[in-house]
């Protein structure tokens, strides 16, 4: 942050501010509030960057929701933020997904344009999304990496941790949940095979892949 800049965390989850709270530097000036993005109390014009890390697919009217924000920007102040691109190519997913198939019941596909992780996955969704929403010099770039998903102080606890995420977040999560005992213990250990399957010295390394997306907000 420059000097006399100031920064503003919004997330809808009272947990996770509590947590960018614990993590925020002393020295930074940083408010935060929790709030839907898409409602916020946000200053108008006030901003010179607005960025966000998987946080922007979960908006019920996405162009709506960036207009919103938009207008929190100064004239030519810039959006950034990364998101997932599709299930097929994100193996902290697909891995798990495809480890149950026969033991817990198909999942129905989300709708194309449904809130989740995944709803950002066309790039030309994005496109439209925020050039209805009002911002110019869209950019659109893949960007691929592999990255350790559980860790651990063994590779044992690593392949642990991979699975218990899979539990927790995630479409498949969802799934599980509802499951009796005996499938979720079937599912779990069809999971922990698929990871284990991976390489990692104390971690579970898979591949994923986002996009980054840049873009303006007009000058008039
Ligand atoms: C995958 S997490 C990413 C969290 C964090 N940005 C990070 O990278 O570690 C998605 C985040 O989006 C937040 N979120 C979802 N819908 C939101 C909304 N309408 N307004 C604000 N935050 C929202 C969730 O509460 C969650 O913290």
């Amino acid at each position: 942050v420059g000097a006399g800049g100031h920064v503003l965390g919004v997330d809808i989850s009272e947990a996770l501010i509590g947590r960018a709270r614990a993590l925020a530097p002393q020295d930074t000036p940083v408010q935060f509030q929790v709030a839907d993005a898409s409602s916020a109390e946000l200053p108008e014009g006030a901003f010179d960057i607005l960025f966000s890390r998987f946080g922007v697919m979960f908006f019920d009217d996405p162009t709506a929701a960036f207009a919103h924000m938009r207008h929190a920007l100064k004239p030519g102040g810039r959006v950034a933020f990364v998101c997932w691109r599709g299930v097929a190519e994100n193996d902290w997913v697909r891995l798990p997904m495809d480890a149950v198939k026969g033991i817990v019941p198909p999942m129905a596909p989300p709708g194309p344009e449904a809130p989740g992780p995944f709803s950002f996955g066309d790039r030309g969704r994005v496109a439209r999304i925020l050039t209805a929403a009002g911002f110019t010099d869209i950019g659109i770039a893949p960007f691929d990496a592999s990255i350790p998903f559980g860790e651990g102080a063994t590779r044992d606890a690593a392949i642990d941790e991979a699975v218990k995420m899979t539990f927790e977040v995630g479409p498949l999560s969802r799934v599980l949940a509802d499951q009796p005992d005996d499938i979720r213990a079937r599912a779990s250990a069809a999971v922990r095979a698929a990871f284990a399957g991976r390489t990692g010295e104390r971690s579970v390394m898979i591949d994923r892949a986002t996009w980054i997306v840049t873009a303006r907000n007009p000058t008039s």
